[in-house]
C-alpha cells in the first residue's frame, strides 16, 4: 500500500487539528427536546469515548439503549444510566474481532429484542502493529468491516431490523467511519481478506483502508435496501472529526506525552463529537434519506472510491464469500437485499 499525505501519524494529527479549527457547522445539532421514546437502539463500543457519549445521549432522549461491548466493562452501563438518568440501558457482550461472538450477539438479539430502530456501528480500534482476529483476518478489517457486515446481515435477515410501512417506522443504521478512508487506494480484491503484517509506520494506512471498506459497504447497503429511491432503511455513514477518546491507547509510549496534550487541547470531547451521530440517529427528515455521509456537522459525499458501484457490488460478494466460510447455514450470504418481515409488518 503506498503512503499518502494523510496516513502518517503526524499528518493525521495535524489534519485532525485543522479539521477542528476550521470546523464550520452547516447542520444544526438536534435539540435536546427531540425525543426517541419507544425506540430501541444498539450501540457498539459503547463503553468508551464516542460510543459512550452516544449511548448517554440516546438514553437521555428516551431510547432504550443496548450497549454492545467487549467483556470487562461491568460499570459502563451503570455509568450511562447515571449520566442519562434512564434505567432503560443494558449491556450485551460482543467481541467484534470474533465472528462467533457476533453470531452469539445476533442470536440473543433475535430472541430477546422485538425490533431495533437505531443501530450505531461505532466500535473501532487502532492497533500498533498488525494483529489477527479470531478467524485470522487483519484486526481493523475484521472489527471495522467484516463484523459489521455480518451483524447487519443477520439483523436484517432475522427481522430484528425491519421497516414497517404501516406505521412508517424507518430503521436507521449509522456507521462511524473516518475521513481517513480518503487516504486509501482502491480495495485490492485480488487479495481480499488476506492478512498482511505491518509495523507502526503503516498502521494508519490500514486504518484508512478498513474505513474505506466500511464507507463502500455503507453505500452498497443503502443501494440494496432502498431500490427505486423509496427509503425503507436509512443508512448514514460519518466521520465525527478528531475525538479526545481512547482510540490512540496503543500509541508509542514516547509519543504519548506529546499526543495526549494535543488531544486534550484540540480534539473534541466525546459529548461534542457525538453531534453528527445524534443527527444521523434522531434528526427529523433523515429517515427519508439514505446514503448520506457526514463529516462533523457537514454533509458531503464520501470518496469517489467509496461511491463506486462496481466496487460496492464486488465488496458485497467477496465479503459474503468470506463469511460463508465461517457462518453455518448460509445466513451470511448477504444475497437477499430485503429484510425478512416478521408477522404483523407490512
Ligand atoms: N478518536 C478519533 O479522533 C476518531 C476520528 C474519526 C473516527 N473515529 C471513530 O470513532 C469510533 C469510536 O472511537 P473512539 O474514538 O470513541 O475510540 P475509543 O474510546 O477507543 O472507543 C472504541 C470502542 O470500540 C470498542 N472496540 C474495539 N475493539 C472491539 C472489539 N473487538 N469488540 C467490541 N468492541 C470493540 C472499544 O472497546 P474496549 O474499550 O473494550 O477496547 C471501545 O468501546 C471508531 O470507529 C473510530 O474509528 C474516531
Amino acid at each position: 500500500m503506498p503512503t499518502t499525505k494523510r496516513d502518517t501519524i503526524l499528518s493525521a494529527v495535524t489534519g485532525a487539528v485543522a479539521d477542528r479549527l476550521s470546523q464550520r457547522k452547516t447542520l444544526s445539532p438536534v435539540p435536546e427536546s427531540v425525543r426517541i421514546d419507544g425506540k430501541t437502539c444498539l450501540v457498539t463500543g459503547a463503553n468508551s469515548g464516542l460510543g459512550k457519549a452516544v449511548a448517554v445521549d440516546l438514553a437521555r432522549r428516551g431510547g432504550r439503549v443496548l450497549m454492545a461491548c467487549r467483556g470487562g466493562h461491568p460499570d459502563a452501563a451503570e455509568e450511562v444510566k447515571r449520566l442519562s438518568g434512564s434505567d432503560a440501558v443494558a449491556m450485551l457482550k460482543v467481541d467484534l474481532a470474533d465472528l462467533g461472538s457476533v453470531q452469539a450477539l445476533c442470536d440473543r438479539l433475535e430472541s430477546d429484542v422485538e425490533r431495533l430502530d437505531i443501530v450505531v456501528l461505532n466500535a473501532g480500534v487502532m492497533p500498533r502493529t498488525g494483529r489477527r482476529s479470531a478467524q485470522g483476518y487483519e484486526l481493523m478489517f475484521a472489527v471495522h468491516f467484516l463484523a459489521n457486515r455480518l451483524l447487519i446481515n443477520r439483523l436484517l435477515s432475522d427481522g430484528t431490523i425491519r421497516p414497517d410501512s404501516r406505521s412508517g417506522r424507518v430503521p436507521r443504521i449509522v456507521l462511524v467511519a473516518s475521513e481517513a478512508h480518503r487516504s486509501a487506494g482502491p480495495i485490492d480484491f485480488d487479495h481480499f481478506g488476506a492478512f498482511t503484517d505491518y509495523g507502526l509506520r503503516d498502521g494508519l494506512k490500514h486504518y484508512g483502508m478498513s474505513k474505506l471498506h466500511l464507507c463502500t459497504y455503507a453505500q452498497e447497503l443503502s443501494r440494496r435496501l432502498n431500490p427505486g429511491g423509496e427509503v425503507r432503511v436509512a443508512v448514514t455513514s460519518l466521520c465525527p472529526g478528531a475525538v479526545n477518546s481512547n482510540l490512540a491507547r496503543e500509541a508509542p509510549v514516547l509519543l504519548k506525552p506529546l499526543l495526549h496534550p494535543i488531544m486534550r487541547l484540540f480534539f473534541a470531547a466525546p459529548e461534542k463529537a457525538a453531534a453528527p451521530v445524534t443527527y444521523a440517529c434522531c434528526a427529523d427528515g433523515l429517515e427519508r434519506r439514505s446514503g448520506v455521509y457526514l463529516h462533523l456537522m457537514q454533509e458531503k459525499g464520501p470518496s469517489a472510491l467509496a461511491m463506486d458501484e462496481g466496487a460496492g457490488a464486488r465488496l458485497w460478494d467477496e465479503s459474503a464469500a468470506l463469511l460463508a466460510r465461517h457462518v453455518k447455514g448460509g445466513e451470511a450470504d448477504g444475497s437477499g437485499p430485503m429484510p425478512h418481515q416478521r408477522t404483523g409488518d407490512a
